[in-house]
Order: C-alpha cells, then sequence, then structure tokens
C-alpha cells in the first residue's frame, strides 16, 4: 500500500490564521502544517481519508493525484471520511467539480453533512456507507467517539470512527480523533504496519495552561499522547506516528523535552508531504 500523509495539523492547522502563541508566530517564518488528512492507493487509484480545508494546496503539491492523461481524468476515485467535523469535511466543497467520486462515511455523518445537498448541483458524487472492500483493500471501522461536531446534536456511536485498512501486505491504522483507549481500537492495532494517532495535544491539561480555554483534551474528545505513548511498547513491530497535531501541542518544538520523551518512546509526529509504503 503506499500512504502519503497530506496533511499533520488539528484544525486551524499550523499557524492558525489568528494566533500569535510563539508556536505560530515560529510558523509564520519556518514550516507549517497543513490540515490533518491522508491518500491511500488502491490499486486501481487512490482514495482521500479526510478531506481537508487545505485539500486543493494538497492535491497540487501531490504527485500522485495529478490528473491525466484523458482531460477531465484524475487518479481520485473516493474518500473515506472518519467523521462529520468540518476540519475533515470542508474540503469536500472544493472538490465539487468532480466528474466522479464517492464519499463514505458511517450512516449518522452521511446524514448530518450540510454540506451535501450543497455540493450536488456542482457534480457527480455518491454517498455511500463504508464498504468492506475498496479497490485491493480491506476496510475495517471502529467506532471511537458519540460527540457529535458542534453543528450537529444528539450522541451516536459512530460519529467518529478510525480505520484499519489492509491490502493484504500492509496495515494501516488511521485514528486522529481517539477520545479514549478501547478493547476494541487496541485490537486494531494487532500487526499494524502504521498507526497515525490522535495527536492533538500532549498532556490533558494542555490548552487551559496555553490559552486560559478551560476544556480539558479528554473533553474535547481526544485522547493526550502522554496517555497513549505508554501502549506504544505493546505494538513493537507497528510504526507509531502521531498526527492532527494542535497548535498547543509543545511537541512540535523539536527541542523540547516532550519531542525526546516521544522520540524516546520510539514514537514520531507526522511529516507534511511524506510517504509511507512502497514508493512509487
Ligand atoms: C476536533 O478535532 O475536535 C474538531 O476538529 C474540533 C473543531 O473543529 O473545532
Ligand atoms: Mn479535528
Ligand atoms: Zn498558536
Amino acid at each position: 500500500m503506499n500512504v502519503r500523509i497530506l496533511g499533520t495539523a488539528a484544525g486551524g492547522g499550523l499557524p492558525q490564521w489568528n494566533c500569535a502563541c510563539a508556536t505560530c508566530t515560529s510558523a509564520r517564518t519556518g514550516t507549517g502544517r497543513t490540515q490533518d488528512c491522508l491518500a491511500i492507493s488502491a490499486g486501481d487509484g487512490w482514495y482521500l481519508l479526510n478531506a481537508s480545508p487545505d485539500i486543493r494546496t494538497q492535491i497540487l503539491r501531490t504527485d500522485a493525484l495529478t490528473p491525466g492523461p484523458g482531460l477531465r481524468e484524475t487518479p481520485l476515485r473516493g474518500v473515506l471520511l472518519t467523521s462529520g467535523e468540518l476540519d475533515h469535511t470542508l474540503g469536500l466543497v472544493a472538490l465539487r467539480e468532480a466528474e466522479q467520486l464517492v464519499v463514505y462515511a458511517t450512516p449518522t455523518v452521511l446524514e448530518a453533512l450540510p454540506w451535501r445537498s450543497l455540493m450536488e448541483p456542482y457534480g457527480r458524487f455518491d454517498w455511500s456507507p463504508v464498504p468492506a472492500k475498496l479497490g485491493t483493500l480491506a476496510i475495517e471501522t471502529v467506532p471511537v467517539s458519540a460527540k457529535p461536531p458542534k453543528y450537529a446534536s444528539g450522541e451516536a456511536d459512530d460519529w467518529a470512527v478510525a480505520y484499519r485498512i489492509s491490502d493484504g501486505a500492509d496495515v494501516l491504522v488511521y485514528a486522529p480523533c481517539l477520545p479514549s483507549w478501547s478493547d476494541a481500537f487496541a485490537a486494531t492495532l494487532e500487526g499494524a504496519s502504521w498507526v497515525l494517532l490522535d495527536g492533538s495535544f500532549y498532556r490533558d491539561d494542555e490548552l487551559e495552561r496555553r490559552t486560559g480555554v478551560a476544556r480539558t483534551a479528554r473533553q474535547m474528545g481526544h485522547l493526550p499522547i502522554a496517555e497513549s505513548l505508554p501502549h506504544r511498547t505493546a505494538y513493537p513491530t507497528t510504526r507509531w506516528i502521531y498526527t492532527h497535531l494542535n497548535n498547543t501541542n509543545p511537541a512540535l518544538d523539536p527541542a523540547s523535552s516532550e519531542h525526546l520523551a516521544l522520540l524516546a518512546a520510539d514514537a514520531e509526529l507526522a511529516e507534511e508531504d511524506a510517504r509511507l509504503g512502497s514508493v512509487g
């Protein structure tokens, strides 16, 4: 399987447009991060995992997603959503000129997406529950969160899922939103080649300490790295990569003790525009 890490930041990206914190300030002159999104190959083409608000920039810089040779031919076949959150779905609107694109999500997310009806007159979309097979890929979803996005209401066990995707050789687990460490989630990691894991926050009280906003990481639906990292040792052959990085996360600074702790545990932060799997 080929995986392209298209974006690695939490909602808002890095820098966030209206933030003057030290991390965003240094990202303004150094290297920033676009919002969390992946592309994976499935033999017959490519699928996006989430559609970030930065998707246009991300597609334009990714050679594997270049259109052609036909005038409107694109290798992009569809989009698999982990949730209905804006930072994972607003990019759909930027893909509205599609001549044929399938959007896969859970029934609850498919029902709730406000821009589904908005997009219908613009392109050709199919909206579908997540299938068990897609091209050469076997797909499993694991429900991880019952919390609706802010624009919706009502709990449902499939508001957010993690994906386990296998092509027979490699297994990718993608969980950019993981509120807690469940047995079901732990089971999806068995034999995984790579896990791209919720790295929004390093500590539970980080948001309050850095911005004064009195919400914990767990209340926001994100298990902090400090609480997922101890599980790393149970999966020694899995490459352990944190993504969906929020601008408050101290591990973003390569010189920080948090970053060094992560490296010492044989984990890493996802890099923009990086490849996993056979290079092609
Ligand atoms: C999240 O990851 O918790 C959401 O993206 C939050 C948001 O969009 O405000
Ligand atoms: Mn998010
Ligand atoms: Zn900031």
